[in-house]
């Protein structure tokens, strides 16, 4: 079968090529992919500065955004021929530390975990894979090629899980406004969620042109290509979504009192800025405030994730979708394309007609 595979550590190794068959020990559930949406980290993984390959093997499959169809399940897995499924990235470490012992490998304490197209184990990037039952999430059919923005969804889901149960360790906090700081579909789903949350969203985003605008005005937010004035606009959650670290420098100890930010996008590392730790350690102090991370999404947050697609306007999630790449011209999907949002390779054929 074809799979697009890397050299990790190596620049620009990636290729499709000839792979043998998913192996067994990979999961009961057979599946064919549909499709598989790409994301920053695989471009790290291309460009060899992210990416571990499996134990013992010099070559990583990548692809963690996944959508594929079951071609056979096990009796009693709950998962049938013909069900729509994306697979979960992350698996539990070996030891199983607490938090992974607890289903909650999002919240790893040792960094042992492994996930499927990033770290340590193969991904969903071939024509077909496998998958254990317990780990593959079985989608509402209706929501047909659109699925492929589960895991995105998932991984925000959790940053806003984790936003609200923060907040709520004040009794009578109500948040009111949210900054979302990049129109990526990372940022975008965000703002997605905090408008069904039923918050006054902001998006702040370089971009003056191109279909970002369109799309979050018409989720009811507000777009601004200035980064907007923290002390005005008195956001009570911060979504962080660019990994730039100027943007990130501007939003740290930005938000309302007993406001949050959350770090949701990742920065290169060695960008020394000057920081005034002591405005920061007021903000935190004196107002409550908190600056944390958030990666990864566990069972709860892909539940919540469908939920949220579920809500969702379907015409408005098509529009995320910017290309959709047969596979054949698996290349072109790496290109940088400036009013690129979201790019999908199409496994199967016919993701362009098909019906939403
Ligand atoms: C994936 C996450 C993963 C993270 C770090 C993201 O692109 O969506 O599932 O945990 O990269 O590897």
């Amino acid at each position: 079968m074809l799979a697009l595979t890397v050299h990790p550590g190596k620049p620009n190794s990636i290729n499709l090529e000839n792979v043998p068959p998913p192996p067994a020990s990979d999961g009961e559930v057979l599946v064919r992919t549909i499709a598989l949406g790409l994301c920053g980290t695989d471009r790290e993984i291309i460009a060899g500065d992210y990416g571990t390959a499996p134990a013992g093997e010099e070559r990583l499959i990548i692809g963690h955004e996944s959508l594929g169809r079951v071609e056979t399940a096990p009796e009693g897995s709950g998962l049938r021929p013909g069900d729509l499924v994306v697979g979960i990235v992350r698996r539990p470490d070996p030891v199983p530390c607490p938090a992974c012992a607890a289903g909650e490998w999002d919240m790893c304490r040792n960094g042992r975990y492994t996930e499927r197209g990033i770290k340590a184990r193969n991904g969903y990037g071939s024509e077909q894979f496998r998958i254990e039952p317990e780990f593959a999430v079985k989608l509402d059919p209706s929501l047909n090629t659109l699925g492929v923005l589960m895991e995105p969804t998932s991984v925000v889901a959790k940053a806003w899980e984790q936003c609200l149960r923060i907040g709520n360790r004040g009794a009578a906090w109500r948040p009111r406004a949210a900054l979302i700081t990049g129109a990526g579909p990372i940022g975008l789903l965000a703002a997605m969620i905090g408008v069904q949350h039923g918050l006054d969203v902001h998006v702040y985003d370089h971009n003056k042109g191109g279909v970002k605008p369109g799309l979050t005005r018409d989720l009811g937010a507000t777009y601004h290509t200035e980064f907007p004035d923290l002390q005005r606009l008195n956001p009570d959650i911060v979504l962080e979504c660019t990994g730039a670290a100027p943007v990130v420098q501007q939003t740290i100890g930005g938000a309302a009192a007993a406001g949050i930010v959350c770090l949701a996008g990742v920065s290169a590392s060695g960008h020394d800025v000057s920081f005034d730790i002591g405005g920061f350690n007021q903000a935190m102090v004196l107002e409550n405030q908190t600056v944390f991370g958030s990666v990864n999404a566990n069972h709860r947050h892909y539940a919540a994730a469908a939920a949220a697609l579920a809500r969702a306007d379907r015409a408005w999630l098509s529009r995320l979708i910017t290309r959709r790449v047969p596979l054949s011209r698996w290349s072109e999907a790496f290109e940088r394309r400036d009013d690129d949002i979201k790019v999908v390779l199409d496994f199967a054929g016919g993701l362009e007609s098909a019906a939403h």
